[in-house]
């Protein structure tokens, strides 16, 4: 008998949420959700490689969460230097390839160097493409975007009415990737929060009320259980989508 090949999305992203909460129901602060949350994000990459997804894009923090109390910040930048300093080379071992998407220059010089550091090591890696999205939003994404295409105008390269789909794509953080099969959003909630706006165009979204420290492989599995079963009609009817697998 032959068996289907499962139905593996190729790029899956994550909007890592209910830390806070977590920490709250223990009464703990807040900044022991972020660290609990690390595990998570263990747990997530392994499953990621373990089924042969080919890119994880992980949302670790948003351009508005600057916003946020002082001391809750600094736990977090500290708590990404400490990630990277600990996960680097295990990561590298594992053949991953780490890329951090977001406005890096608005991070301390130290955590930028570390970003870069990882970057470099782990460049030539032929395994999951692994995205961190840190002081990310998918506004700031798309004006960056807009300002790339309009240079490209100004220079003399590109005129106004040629702009297609394809110059925005290419200019956005996740230019080189394809687009996210797969968006998962942990902690309840079930909004983008300025995620990946461009790029989510077609993306399945599958949302849990688990807390992302609580999130390990079995909640991944279902996820990828859910967008197994769905069908990806891209605004065909399913007759004709149906019709085309044959
Ligand atoms: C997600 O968890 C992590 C970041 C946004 C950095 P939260 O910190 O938002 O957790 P809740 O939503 O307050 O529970
Ligand atoms: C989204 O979570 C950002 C990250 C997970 C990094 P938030 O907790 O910041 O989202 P809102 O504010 O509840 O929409
Ligand atoms: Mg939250």
């Amino acid at each position: 008998m032959i068996t289907e090949p499962a139905n593996i999305p190729t790029h899956v992203a994550v909007i890592m949420d209910g830390n806070g909460r977590w920490a709250r129901a223990r009464g703990k602060p807040r900044n022991a959700g972020h660290r609990a949350g690390v595990r998570a994000v263990r747990a997530t990459v392994e499953a990621a490689a373990e089924r042969g997804i080919s890119y994880l894009t992980l949302f670790a923090f948003s351009s508005e969460n600057w916003r946020r109390p002082e001391q809750e910040v600094s736990g977090l930048m500290g708590l990404f230097v400490e990630a990277l300093r600990r996960e680097v080379a295990e990561l590298h071992r594992n053949n991953v390839r780490l890329r951090f998407i977001g406005a890096r220059e608005q991070l301390s010089n130290g955590l930028q160097h570390r970003i870069k550091a990882a970057e470099d090591k782990t460049a030539g890696n032929t395994g999951l493409v692994l995205n961190v999205a840190v002081a990310f939003g998918g506004r700031w994404d798309i004006v960056n975007a807009a300002q790339t295409v309009a240079a490209r105008v100004a220079r003399g390269e590109l005129a106004p009415d040629d702009i297609d789909e394809a110059d925005v794509a290419k200019s956005l953080q996740l230019g080189e990737c394809p687009d996210p099969d797969l968006l998962i959003r942990t902690g309840g909630e079930q909004r983008i929060s300025n995620f990946l706006l461009w790029n989510i165009a077609y993306a399945e979204l599958w949302f849990t009320d688990v807390l992302w420290p609580d999130f390990d492989k079995q909640h991944f599995d279902a996820a990828l259980a859910a967008f197994g079963a769905k069908q990806r009609r891209y605004g065909h009817t399913g007759e004709q989508v149906e019709a085309a697998k044959c």
